[in-house]
């Protein structure tokens, strides 16, 4: 038995969720009205034409297609602005500590991300090459909860999706996860990711001899 790990990005590898925040919040102010971090937890793993759909529907406002798409790329230019400056400080604690060691033993490691934007992030935060392969928001049509983007991801690792680890932030994530009937492990609030197999706050309470009880069972 071969195992894979794969990564989800925003909110497990990088705290990115603050920036996707401030640019959907800036479009709600123009747009008249208030988005609350609260209702950002709503758009954490969805895909980002799924996410105007939501903000629309807050809000209460109805676009014709043109400002739709507009819209669209107002708020990744605007997130675009946000991490332009990212480095490798914004590397969530201790995800390197699980990459090097995962590397130490010869695992294939995959990103298996929503975001159109996952490769420049980790090339600015340099961990680009831990990656054997990418699949992101570029590469699939169907959004999480759906399997698609993880079972591409195992399929390109040269891996059977049984034998594979998922790394979720999102509740929608882990549903994918569960989904492709992989090992689904919830990093943040355990309640909020209930269905996730194993739960952990960070990865600081991931230990090494954890990862490697998973490569072996
Ligand atoms: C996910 C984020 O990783 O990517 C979502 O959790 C985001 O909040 C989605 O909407 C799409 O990201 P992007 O970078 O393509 O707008
Ligand atoms: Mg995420």
């Amino acid at each position: 038995m071969k195992r894979g790990f794969i990564f989800d990005l925003d909110g497990v590898i990088v705290d990115t969720a603050k920036y996707h925040y401030l640019a959907w919040r800036k479009l709600a102010n123009e747009l008249g009205f208030e988005f609350t971090k609260e209702q950002n937890e709503l758009f954490k793993g969805v895909s980002r034409k799924r996410c105007l759909e939501i903000l629309l529907d807050i809000g209460k406002v109805e676009a014709t297609q043109d400002q739709f798409d507009t819209w669209m790329v107002e708020k990744n230019v605007d997130y675009l602005a946000y991490i332009k400056n990212m480095d490798e400080s914004e590397i969530l604690p201790d995800v390197p500590k699980v990459l090097d060691f995962l590397k130490e033993n010869n695992i294939p490691i995959a990103l298996g991300s929503a975001s159109k934007n996952a490769h420049p992030i980790l090339e600015k935060v340099n961990l680009l090459h831990y990656f054997d392969t990418i699949v992101d928001g570029n590469n699939v049509t169907k959004a999480k909860p759906d399997p698609e983007v993880f079972l591409l991801a195992a399929k390109q690792l040269g891996v059977s999706s049984i034998d594979c680890v998922v790394f979720e932030d999102a509740v929608a994530g882990v549903e994918a996860a569960n989904a492709a009937k992989m090992i689904s492990i919830g990093v943040g609030d355990e309640i909020v990711l209930s269905k996730a197999q194993f739960n952990f706050k960070d990865f600081t309470e991931i230990s090494t001899d954890f990862i490697k009880y998973l490569m072996k069972n």
